[in-house]
């Protein structure tokens, strides 16, 4: 099949994009009496005439996350390879909750894992699923290792244990484990706080005092959370220390790097991953810096039984399993029906070669350099410590909600705020593979201007 119109259609657009607003100004009320007033779904309308007005609305009334000026949250531009990855899917439609009946597509999931897992030093039989992002493999996470730790959480419930499970990390890991304690039943207090140093990385001797008082009061210890670039200011939780702690307490130790994790692929960041071998889990997205279309997150495990036995479903209407050494992703994983969420990752790094991703990984590196650089030389005060292409900066006086919103209106950027400890900041990360170092230096030249 040929691709080329999605081709001319993609490049079209990058080029819009990038010469067009980044933030929109628009009002709930507006959308919403427009949509009110133009798709009542009485009568059908030409599908033509529908996309043409969605794709105007996309063009206005959204924040450009693939704009090379977008330095936000880690919502990435895209590859080519995965945009048509993505139609190919919706096309075919696959269903990958049994091997039986995807077996193209599993097989190219689990191929697209291994190389991964390979590169954070996981056995050949880790088990790894493709999830809906972060959220959904932390939430993997946490219930693959309360059933190990727990026999009888499965079948009894956190009622039927004896002593409450409690998860330990510090106030800059991912505010979805709040949910997922909510969720799992474990309850947000089973949540414990370990406090950070001076970078925000997690204190080793906090976390030994949490631990040994938690056992003293009765509490069971089961899991420590480190972060491989914290979603504020791209922290690195010092992972070999944890390591060696998690294993001297049989704690599990679960890596989120849902956005820092496709540094293991570069020679130049790897090392600052050191240790995430040694890792009982850990969550990777791809739809972050490996540059893939929502939604693309990973799960991967080096225990095999226990996700067997978290995720284990036997049912008379699904097909029957597959004699040989193969998985059915229903019973080894959170979904059930499963979109092909691998394939764009699949298509772009067979198109791009791992040397094209580590050239972009380095390139957005290196241009978190340029703007760590270049607001210090302009009189910023960068507050946060990183390899990752995050920075936080401030200056004296500074109100960051009336400077973010005069960068709106100007559409210079699109950044946010964070707070790290007790002060507000600006927060910017480069997000996009198309971020230039002249892109940088505008920016900061015409952020000059606002102050
Ligand atoms: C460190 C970290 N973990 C988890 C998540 C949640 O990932 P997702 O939004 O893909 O569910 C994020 C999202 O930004 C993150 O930065």
């Amino acid at each position: 099949m040929a691709f080329d119109q999605i081709r001319n259609v993609v490049a079209k657009l990058e080029s819009d994009i990038a010469s067009g607003p980044i933030v929109p100004v628009v009002t709930p009320q507006e959308i919403r009496s427009y949509l009110a007033s133009h798709y009542d779904f009485t009568k059908p309308l030409a599908l033509d005439d529908v996309v043409a007005d969605v794709e105007q609305m996309l063009r206005t009334w959204q924040v450009q996350v693939t704009h090379p000026r977008y330095f936000g949250l880690f919502n990435p531009s895209v590859t080519l390879a995965s945009i048509i990855a993505d139609t190919l899917v919706a096309m075919y439609n696959p269903q990958l909750a049994t091997w039986r009946t995807s077996p193209a597509a599993n097989e190219i999931e689990r191929h697209t894992l291994g190389w991964l897992g390979g590169k954070f030093g996981f056995p050949a039989d880790a088990v790894a699923s493709f999830t809906s992002g972060g959220a959904e493999a932390n939430l993997s996470a946490v219930i693959v290792a309360l059933t190990r730790a727990f026999p009888d959480y499965g079948e009894g419930g956190l009622r039927h244990l004896s002593a409450s499970p409690t998860i330990y990390l510090t106030g800059e890991a991912h505010h979805s484990f709040n949910k997922i304690a909510h969720i799992t039943g474990l309850g947000r207090r089973a949540l414990r706080p370990v406090a950070t140093d001076r970078e925000l990385k997690m204190d080793l001797s906090d976390l030994t005092r949490c631990v040994a008082g938690d056992r003293h009061d009765g509490l069971a210890p089961f899991m420590v959370v480190g972060t491989v670039g914290t979603t504020g200011a791209g922290v690195i939780d010092p992972l070999p220390k944890l390591a060696r702690f998690c294993r001297a307490e049989g704690l599990w130790l679960h890596i989120d790097a849902a956005w820092g994790g496709a540094a293991i692929i570069s020679p130049r960041l790897r090392g600052h991953m050191a240790g995430v071998d040694a890792a009982d889990s850990i969550t990777c997205d791809a739809h972050k810096w490996f540059s893939v279309p929502m939604a693309a997150g990973m799960f991967f495990c080096r225990h095999p039984d226990a996700v067997g036995e978290a995720f284990r479903a036997e049912t008379s209407y699904m097909p029957g399993k597959t004699v040989g050494p193969i998985l059915d992703p229903y019973t080894t994983s959170v979904q059930w029906s499963r979109r092909f969420i691998g394939l764009k990752l699949f298509l772009a790094l067979a198109e791009h070669g791992e040397a094209g991703y580590v050239e972009m990984i380095e390139h957005q590196a290196r241009m978190g350099d340029v703007l760590r650089e270049s607001l210090t030389r302009a009189g910023w005060r960068v507050v946060n410590a990183t390899p990752l292409p995050l920075v936080c900066f401030t200056r004296d006086g500074l109100v960051p909600a009336q400077f973010l919103a005069a960068l709106y209106q100007r559409q210079i950027a699109w950044m946010s705020e964070v707070r790290l400890g007790d002060a507000t900041v600006v927060r910017a990360c480069i997000t996009s593979f198309r971020t230039t170092e002249s892109d940088i230096e505008w920016v900061v030249r015409e952020m000059g201007r606002l102050t």
